[in-house]
């Protein structure tokens, strides 16, 4: 038995911010942004559009992608910085509102990785047959602790959720490798600061990150048995395009293999990566036993990546 992904959904809201108007609120300019790190514009939620609502919205398109019924999750881990408050988690929240009232559940925060860290504890518990079927979320609505007289930050984030179903998929399919990691003594590189707002030594992290993504994707296809050849698909976390390019040149993958969402959602944190997932197979870009590499990483700092045979 495999250990895969039934179905996926994204959400971003309707709100449509561009770098022009940006330009407005701060010293920058249009040609800044899209030149160093690929954004055109991103998502911001309505103030009274929270994490959980977002959750919730992507959590009902990947139950319906997945055919599944939320009395059927076994649990739900949302992956996200920006809960609407520590307690009750965003996963109790969307379990309530789901009516998945047969599911345990629980936050997990791994800032830009954390759609990595939820998709590795749900195999764990999917692989020991303890559970059948679990919903995993990457949500943020970092526009909650965007400091607008950072340029050097503010530019780069947005608001959007993520969802997938997990469950068990055929011998051959699923997820065949992960790596996760940690180095918590470069946590002052990127975290919330006293105030309550992002803060980041955004040339560190950049540095960090160049080496990191093509590192652990060619990490997990190693581990997976197979030759970057093999990779039909990649899914980096979509923080800047030049870090999403140097995952994808070690690859050596063309343009048209990489999922790419950047230029219209900026940087979604824990929601990045299911959300250019979900829209890549709306798109019809991964086909079933396509071999497709998530990879990301985040404030922490943290980093994750895992290689799936895809399909049912
Ligand atoms: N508009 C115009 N100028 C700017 C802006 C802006 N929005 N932001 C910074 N600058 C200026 C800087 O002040 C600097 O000016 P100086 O040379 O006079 O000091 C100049 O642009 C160049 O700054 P750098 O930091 O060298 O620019 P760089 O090419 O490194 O790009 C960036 C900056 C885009 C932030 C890059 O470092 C990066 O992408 N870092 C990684 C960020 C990231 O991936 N974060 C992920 C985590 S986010 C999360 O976890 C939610």
């Amino acid at each position: 038995m495999g250990v895969g992904v039934l179905g996926a959904g994204h959400y971003a809201p309707d709100n449509i911010v561009t770098n022009k108007e940006l330009e407005k609120i701060v010293d920058t300019t249009d040609e800044w942004i899209r030149t160093r790190t690929g954004i055109e514009e991103r998502r911001l939620a309505k103030e009274d559009e929270d994490s959980s609502d977002m959750a919730y919205e992507a959590s009902k398109k990947a139950l319906k992608d997945a055919g599944v019924e939320a009395s059927e999750l076994d649990m739900i881990i949302v992956a996200t910085v920006t809960p609407d408050t520590p307690f009750p988690s965003v996963a109790c929240m969307i379990q309530e509102k789901l009516g998945a009232k047969n599911a345990a559940a629980m936050d997990v925060g791994a800032a830009c990785a954390g759609f990595m860290y939820a998709m590795i504890t749900a195999q764990q518990f999917l692989e020991t047959g303890s559970y059948k079927r679990i919903l995993i979320v990457g949500v943020d609505k970092l526009s909650k602790i965007i400091d607008w007289n950072d340029r050097s930050t503010c530019v780069l984030l947005g608001d959007g959720a993520g969802a997938a179903v997990m469950g068990e998929v055929s011998e051959g399919r699923g997820i065949l490798s992960f790596e996760l990691g940690s180095d918590g003594s470069k946590g002052k590189e990127l975290y919330q600061n006293e105030h309550g707002f992002m803060s980041m030594n955004g040339r560190e992290v950049f540095k960090f990150a160049v080496r990191q993504m093509p590192n652990s994707s060619e990490n997990v296809i190693e581990k997976a048995g197979l030759k970057k050849d093999d990779v039909d698909f990649l899914v980096p976390h979509q923080a800047n395009i030049r870090i999403m390019e140097a995952a994808r040149e070690r690859i050596g993958i063309p343009e048209e293999k990489m999922a790419k969402s950047i230029h219209k959602y900026g940087n979604n944190s824990s929601a990045s990566i299911p959300m250019a997932l979900s829209e890549s197979l709306s798109q019809g870009k991964i086909q079933d036993d396509d071999v497709i590499v998530l990879v990301g990483f985040g404030g922490g700092l943290t980093w994750g990546a895992v290689t799936i045979r895809w399909g049912k």
